[in-house]
Parts: C-alpha cells; structure tokens; sequence
C-alpha cells in the first residue's frame, strides 16, 4: 500500500508503484487542474509541488509529474492547482489575472505552481530566481512578457517576508499565498507513516529484476509502461546515499542527490562558484529537482552534462556490486563504447568522489538549439591549473557530442610546462579539435561540431581572463 497526501486528502492506493503521478491525479483523483501534454518532461504544464519530511521540517520542490512514479511520492505532500485556493484566487494565481498572463491557460496551472515552488524555497525573492524557477513551463499562446510581469510583481509583493522568523510557510499563509491547512501537514505525514504497516523495502535493489529508479528522468520517458508493472528500487528514498560531503582533499557526493541539490550546495559552490549558473543549462527547474548526477552518467549519453563535468574534474565512482563489496572505478575508465560502460546489470554507483586540487580553475560551456531544457550539440568543461608563473600545471578537457562516448581529451600532457600566451591557448584548441571524429546528425554536421569544439577550447580561456586573438 502507498500512502501520501494530496492536497488536503489522504490517500491510500495499491496501484503499481511505477504508475506516473500525472494519471493518478488525473484519472483516480479526477483533478484535472494538471495538465497533461508532452508527457516527457519538455512542456511543464503537469507541474506539481512534492513536499517531502525533513529534519528541518517539510521541503516544497515542483516536479514534473507526468515522468514521477507514485512509489517515489509515498509518504509525502503533493500539492495541485486545486489545493491552492480556495473560494477565491490565491496570490500567485490574482497576479497572473492582473498582468495578464494567462491566455488559453493550458500552461497556466503548472506556471503557478512553479512560482509557489519558487515561493516556499527563495531566499531573498530575486526576480532573476522567479525566472529561474520557470524555465521548464513553456507557454504558447500568451508571451512571456506578462508572464515576467506577474513574477516581477510576485517578487516584489513578497520580498517583505523573507526575514519572517515565524518560518516561510505561515509567512505565505498570511501573504495569500498558501492555505491554511498547509500548517498541518507535516503532523499528518508523521501520523501517516506510523500507522503504515508494512516496511519500506522498496529502495533496495534486491535482485537483478529490480529497476533502479533515481530521479526517473531519463526512465519514464524512455519507457513508462514497462515500468509500470517493474519491480522498482526508489533510490530517491535512500537517506544513506543522500549526502554532500567536503573531505580535506574530496567532495564525497551520494548517488541520491539531485542536480538541483548539487547546483545550490555551500559545498560545492565553495570550490567550484560557476556550478550555480552552469547548472542552469542543465534540462529545467522542475527536472533538475528531481534528476541526479548518477543517472545522467549511468545514462551514458555523450552530451550528458554532468558526465562532461566529473570528466574534467576527475571524478571516479563508488560502485556496489551484487555481493554488497565496492571498487573504485575512475569516470573516464568508464565509458566504454556507445551506450556501454564498466558496469554489469545488478550493480549500483554509491558515490561520486570528486577529488579538490588547490589553484584550478574550472569553466564549462555548452550550445544547444535552445538555451534551457535542451541537450547540448557540443558541450565541454575545462580544470586546469596554472602556476604563479603562469605555467600550465595540470589540464584535463571533455568533450560531448562530438564521440560515442563522453569523452576526456587524452594527450594534453605536451602542454605542461607552458605558458598560457595565446599560442598556447590556440594550440591547445586545435589539439583537441583534431583529436575527435564526430558524425553529422540533426544537431549539426560533423565539420560543424568539430568547429564548434574549438571555439569552446577558446571560449574556457577567455572565461578565465586568458584573452584570444582569433585565428
Ligand atoms: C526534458 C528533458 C530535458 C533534459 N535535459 C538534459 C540536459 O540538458 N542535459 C543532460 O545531461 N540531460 C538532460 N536530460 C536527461 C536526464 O534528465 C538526465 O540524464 C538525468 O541526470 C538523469 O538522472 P535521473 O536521476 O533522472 O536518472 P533515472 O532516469 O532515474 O536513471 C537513468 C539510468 O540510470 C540508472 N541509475 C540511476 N541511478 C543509479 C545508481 N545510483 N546506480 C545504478 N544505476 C542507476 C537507472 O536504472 C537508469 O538506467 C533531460 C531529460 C528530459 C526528459
Ligand atoms: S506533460 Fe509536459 S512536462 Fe509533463
Ligand atoms: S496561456 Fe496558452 S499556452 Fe500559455
């Protein structure tokens, strides 16, 4: 039996876990506020908050539910269009009316939603974060302009209540935000879980039939119906493989956590500042909330961004075999061919351990067709550390899109020693140019990513201040 709660009801279901959120709100639940549409991830307008128990109390993040399974919401919070209002609109939804912004409406209950989600979780209420929060909700009909008007005048509405000690939820109870019965659900979800008979072992991969699921965004769309009826390990559910840790000389990253958890850790931005706003490349809000670095490397696709990023910052796996025993696999042993990697079914990667030289500089660069939830034509990251002499160190560059594999460029080592004047520079550029072979496809001919990749290369020396003549 699952057990969760959406809106202000109970639920008790023992439908297949791997059933997608989406059918279950819209077909079992008969709330037909959520949209369903590309039922890929691509469009938003199945956006939904998921609030999950923490030790701090409850956390709101807006997911795509058309990709979520129902085993991965058991025991939490589910929140659509209709638990946001009551006899009248809510704020979100009274500034979306004001400025406009909803025209046919089909996108406009996954847009209040994101921005409620962008509510509960923003500290200070930046406009630019507001957009940021929208960047899976596609509309087609009313223009974004007054979309961006009813989020600036969000922001500015609220913006008093960040410094509210009363907490954020009572604070978007009395802006008009949120309803009052929000203020009981985490004492429901408590009760909810203890009267829950049976144990939870449903995140365990206890044999080889059982689908590791961890965000499922690569997953549901791939093949939702046969997962339906799997037999699925929530890895998601895992608190033991859900950890950021910084060591003197790593940062241990659990197999559980998101991209979006990644992107905005102290952690990792204390070392690596730029992962903030290059992780905004990645897909969209409402995937990242969900997706994990483990899945897109497991996912093995050639222009996975993070798969380009450990490259180049030499991570290596913690992989669990069968029998419980662990090895250590480094990322760029990893992939073998298209698809294929040293990795046997039944296994599971534990960790990401990324190792924290001192001096480097790191920058990645990424052009797809569209600027956010698009996969990359070319995408690459550069780690390279450089002496007060201005020698290079250490250089290790990745490649995607341009080999079956997401690639580390290998022979860089006959640049150690130099300066990085822009021959260098140039030099290096063209090394890597040469040194892949990829193919003509629809996101560009093979001439065009080889091209592509060089400017790239150069692209990461002007990011680090090492400016380019153009040859
Ligand atoms: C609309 C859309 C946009 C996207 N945009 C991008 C993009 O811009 N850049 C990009 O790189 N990707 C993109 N993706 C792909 C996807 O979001 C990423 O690859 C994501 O990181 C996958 O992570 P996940 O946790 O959701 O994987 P899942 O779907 O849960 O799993 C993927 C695979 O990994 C396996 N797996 C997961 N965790 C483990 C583990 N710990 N041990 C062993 N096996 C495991 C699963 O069994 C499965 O085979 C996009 C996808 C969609 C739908
Ligand atoms: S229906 Fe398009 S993202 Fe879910
Ligand atoms: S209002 Fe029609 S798609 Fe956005």
């Amino acid at each position: 039996m699952l057990s969760f709660i959406i809106n202000n009801k109970e639920i008790c279901t023992d439908l297949p876990s791997g059933m997608v959120l989406l059918d279950f709100i819209r077909e079992e639940q008969h709330l037909t506020g959520t949209k369903e549409a590309c039922r890929e991830g691509e469009c938003g307008a199945c956006t939904v908050l998921v609030g999950t128990m923490c030790p701090d109390g409850i956390s709101y993040k807006a997911c795509a539910s058309c990709i979520l399974p129902i085993g991965d919401v058991k025991g939490c919070h589910i929140v659509t269009v209709e638990g946001l209002s009551g006899d009248t609109l809510n704020t979100v939804q009274r500034l979306i009316v004001e400025n406009n912004a909803s025209q046919c409406g089909f996108c406009t209950p996954g847009i209040v939603l994101s921005l409620t989600g962008f509510c509960l979780t923003s500290e200070t209420f930046a406009y630019e974060d507001a957009i940021d929060a929208l960047d899976g909700n596609i509309c087609r009909c009313t223009g974004y302009v007054s979309i961006r008007s009813a989020a600036r005048c969000l922001c500015e509405e609220l913006r008093h209540i960040c410094d509210n000690k009363n907490g954020r939820i009572p604070a978007l109870i009395e802006a008009g935000v949120l309803p009052r019965y929000f203020l009981d659900i985490p004492a429901r979800l408590k009760a909810l879980a203890s009267c829950s008979v049976s144990a939870d072992t449903s995140s365990k991969c206890s044999n080889s039939n059982t689908v590791p699921v961890a965000g499922g965004t690569d997953l549901f769309v791939q093949k939702p119906e046969e997962l339906r009826a799997a037999h699925i390990a929530f890895l998601s559910r895992r608190s033991d493989l859900n950890y950021i840790r910084a060591g003197d000389a790593s940062l241990f990253i659990g197999s559980a956590v998101t991209i979006e958890e990644f992107r905005n850790s102290p952690e990792v931005l204390r070392y690596f500042p730029s992962m903030k706003s290059d992780l905004l490349r990645h897909s969209s809000h409402i995937l990242r909330n969900k997706a994990t670095l483990a899945g897109n490397i497991i996912n093995a696709s050639p222009v996975g961004d993070m798969s380009i990023i450990l490259l180049a910052l030499g991570a290596r796996l913690v992989i669990e075999g069968k029998d419980g025993k662990t090895r250590n696999t480094p990322l760029e042993e990893f992939f073998l061919g298209y698809k294929k990697m040293a990795y046997s079914c039944g296994e599971l990667v534990r960790e990401i351990v990324i190792p924290l030289p001192s001096n480097t500089l790191f920058n990645f660069e990424k052009v797809s067709n569209r600027e956010t939830l698009d996969i990359a034509a070319v995408n690459t990251a550069m780690h390279i550390n450089i002496s007060a002499d201005d020698k290079i160190v250490d250089l290790r560059i990745s490649a995607g899109g341009v080999a079956p594999i997401p690639l580390l460029v290998r022979g860089l080592e006959k640049f150690y020693g130099l300066k990085t004047v822009p021959d260098t520079c140039l030099a290096i550029a063209d090394t890597v140019m040469n040194s892949v072979t990829p193919i003509d496809d629809i996101r560009g001919s093979a001439e065009y990513k080889k091209l592509l990749l060089k400017q790239l290369i150069l692209a990461h020396f002007d990011t680090f201040g090492i400016r380019q003549v153009t040859k």
